[in-house]
């Protein structure tokens, strides 16, 4: 392909890859299938590797992300972000109401008649700023201090919902729009439930977790958290009209993600109504909201009215009451998760709270017991807000019993008595007993037999619990051991379900081995992470023998997951169990079938392929490296054996690669090497 075409055909994918992306995410429809769609977005990745010279800041790759920034730059906003006042009456909205009527009276243009107000959800999320030039997305804030904030491009670029072109041509030149950006509960749900899986622990709330990860290094993991987005505002020099609900109403057609609710009743009598109904509204909602926000819909009207030092005068917030109650905490306890983290759990006297009856929170870890000084038979508010886990607010002191004592967090595991350690940089502690503590013991065994690992059938966290308590398995390499005679004692089993755990125990046997990785449990070894190991090493022999500066060079494995690893191989315990469960005949290496190598003529050397080839197309070429036992590296590094240069590649590669000395070669010498 020559430069003219390659160009051509960039642009070509990259509108239709928009346009697909624009489909699914704004329209609820999508064109094609995902398969199809990662087909063409693999197309423009190598494409745009090739010709560099042609790949857009904001070409439709960046939404996969892949940018790691060391820390983020601060810069000024172009117009601070203010905040809202807050108001919790219908009262108070009343008062607002008189009050602006007052003020735009004063100024005798007979503003009070053209007096509208547009009203819109209050989106529980974090506050950001993009900026377009010329309909390309240049620059996106968080808000910061308010003046200035902190330049988070990379990672927005990632979220779906936000266009990094623009449609049309009807927008102006240089515009500000600003929104929010939130966790949808689906999203939120999904996450956690992954953490689950990798043996993290869980995140609380969707807010803190949306801000948490818009401040993430690395824009991948960005990509991969399904953030969403709300936009709320614009702000630039030509606006379309004249008046907040036209300019909202115009950002649809440049490809935003528009409010489903947005309304402008004709009297105060309206504004109180859309409180009212999103009071009750907001619970069946994909995603949470704090109030309800009432803006002044003329552009000439919010300009008499101006701001205050904090925050606009023609527009107010209404925040919905969260459910709240008080009950008393009778003790708190703790559990040990399958990692050993230790979750702190309040007992409460029962009490009534939205429709249930709650009786016991979470109290995350050791810092939210200091941060609210939680001590035995206090007093303390539970609340309910968006999320369905009821959290302890706050203590009232007042009814503080006397002589009571702050709470010290345990020091030894509540179950097997080891003195539990804190990990550098984390709130949790552990138990570090991996081994020897029943419920991390239990915990593994239950995730080694989950459908997405062993998935062994006829077996429960119940038959754990008991087959355990009963001494027959002690970890996972013991169920392949169980006997039929030892089962059928057992009160819960009959015939049938004794034969069909032995069964779901035997035909575990041959699942595959990423999922064989994935069910030891390695920490942060999830299921993708599992895949990726597996389908880049093969065997367990090989990843055993990767070192940390190996694996790291391994796409998507980070250093914190490379550690793990590394650990994992390193500990004698598991070692031995792994070990065991080879013996019993479980997959360790890639089938052969799939893999089955041709020659081992490449073993160790590293290729980067790029340009066009006459007898292979470039997956094929990388196909053969990989069954001739070589490796695809993603990038040209010092550490890069070869480069096989093919028609038109770009010349960067070329540049870059004898800088560093590396050996070009061409398709022939390749063929003379393998055979
Ligand atoms: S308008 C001058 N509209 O609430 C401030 N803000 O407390 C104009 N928010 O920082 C903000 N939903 O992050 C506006 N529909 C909405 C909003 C909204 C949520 C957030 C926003 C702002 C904070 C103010």
């Amino acid at each position: 392909m020559n430069q003219e075409e390659a160009k051509k055909k960039i642009k070509m994918l990259s509108t239709q890859l928009e346009e697909h992306n624009y489909s699914y995410y704004m329209l609820n429809t999508s064109i094609i299938s995902d398969f199809d769609f990662d087909m063409l977005m693999k197309e423009l990745i190598d494409l745009e590797q090739d010709f560099p010279e042609f790949a857009s800041i904001n070409s439709p790759t960046k939404r996969v992300g892949g940018e790691v920034s060391k820390g983020f730059k601060t810069i000024e906003h172009k117009y601070p972000m203010m905040s809202l006042d807050n108001t919790y009456s219908i009262e108070e909205i009343r008062d607002f109401d008189t009050r602006v009527r007052k003020r735009l009276d004063e100024a005798e243009i007979g503003g009070s008649d053209l007096l509208r107000y547009v009203c819109e959800l209050k989106y529980d999320g974090v506050a950001i700023g993009i900026t377009y030039k010329n309909g390309e997305m240049v620059q996106a804030l968080t808000r910061g201090d308010g003046v200035s904030g902190d330049d988070v491009t990379a990672n927005v670029r990632t979220i779906n919902s936000i266009p990094l072109v623009l449609k049309g041509t009807d927008f102006p030149a240089e515009f500000e729009i600003r929104g929010e950006i939130y966790f949808p509960h689906k999203a939120f749900a999904e996450l956690n439930k992954l953490r689950e899986e990798e043996g993290e622990p869980t995140f609380a709330n969707p807010r803190n977790t949306a801000s948490g990860t818009l401040k993430m290094k690395d824009s991948a993991e960005v990509a991969k958290r399904n953030l969403n987005c709300f936009l709320y505002s614009l702000s630039g020099a030509d606006l379309p009209y004249d008046n907040h609900y036209d300019n909202l109403m115009a950002i649809k057609e440049w490809g935003f993600k528009l409010p489903y609710v947005i309304s402008k009743p004709t009297d105060i009598e309206g504004v109180a109504s859309f409180i009212n109904e999103w009071d009750v509204g907001r619970k069946n909602l994909e995603y949470d909201i704090d109030g309800v926000v009432f803006k002044v819909n003329l552009k000439r009207l919010q300009e008499i009215l101006g701001f205050t030092a904090k925050s606009p005068r023609w527009a107010i917030s209404y925040k919905f009451k969260a459910e709240r109650a008080s009950t008393v905490l009778n003790s708190i306890s703790y559990q040990v998760g399958r990692t050993g983290a230790i979750t702190p759990v309040a007992n409460l006297e029962p009490v009534l709270l939205a429709g249930t009856v709650v009786k016991r929170a979470s109290l995350h870890n050791a810092d939210q017991i200091a941060r609210l000084d939680i001590r035995l038979n206090d007093t303390v508010y539970v609340e309910k807000g968006g999320e369905i886990i009821p959290k302890i607010i706050g203590v009232i002191l007042e009814k503080r019993p006397s002589g009571s004592t702050p709470t010290e967090f345990i020091s030894t595991c509540p179950i097997c008595s080891t003195t539990l350690k804190q990990k550098e940089g984390e709130v949790a502690h552990y138990c570090p007993n991996e081994d020897g503590c029943p419920p991390q013991i239990k915990g593994k065994i239950e995730h080694f037999i989950a459908r997405k690992a062993m998935n062994i059938d006829g077996i429960g966290e119940e038959t754990i619990e008991l087959l355990y308590d009963k001494k027959l398995i002690a970890d996972v390499s013991d169920l392949y051991t169980l006997r039929y005679e030892d089962l059928i004692e057992l009160d819960r089993f009959a015939e049938k379900s004794v034969q069909r755990l032995l069964d779901g125990i035997e035909s575990s046997k041959q699942i595959t081995f990423e999922k064989v990785l994935f069910a030891l449990g390695i920490r942060f070894v999830g299921e993708t992470v599992a895949k990726k190991l597996a389908t880049h090493y093969l065997s367990i022999e090989s990843i055993r023998a990767a070192s940390l500066e190996e694996l790291v060079e391994v796409e998507e494995i980070g250093e914190k997951i490379a550690e793990s690893v590394v650990r994992y191989f390193g500990d004698e315990a598991s070692a031995a169990l792994v070990q065991r469960l080879q013996a019993h005949g479980l997959q360790f290496k890639m089938i052969e079938s799939d893999l089955e190598l041709k020659s081992e003529k490449l073993k160790d050397l590293s290729f980067v392929v790029s340009g066009v080839f006459e007898t292979y197309s470039r997956d094929e070429l990388k196909a053969e490296i990989e069954a001739n036992g070589g490796r695809n590296a993603s990038s040209i590094s010092a550490k890069l054996d070869y480069l096989i240069a093919g028609d038109k590649m770009g010349p960067s590669k070329l540049e870059k690669a004898n800088k560093l000395n590396i050996s070009i070669i061409s398709e022939s010498d390749f063929n003379k090497m393998i055979t």
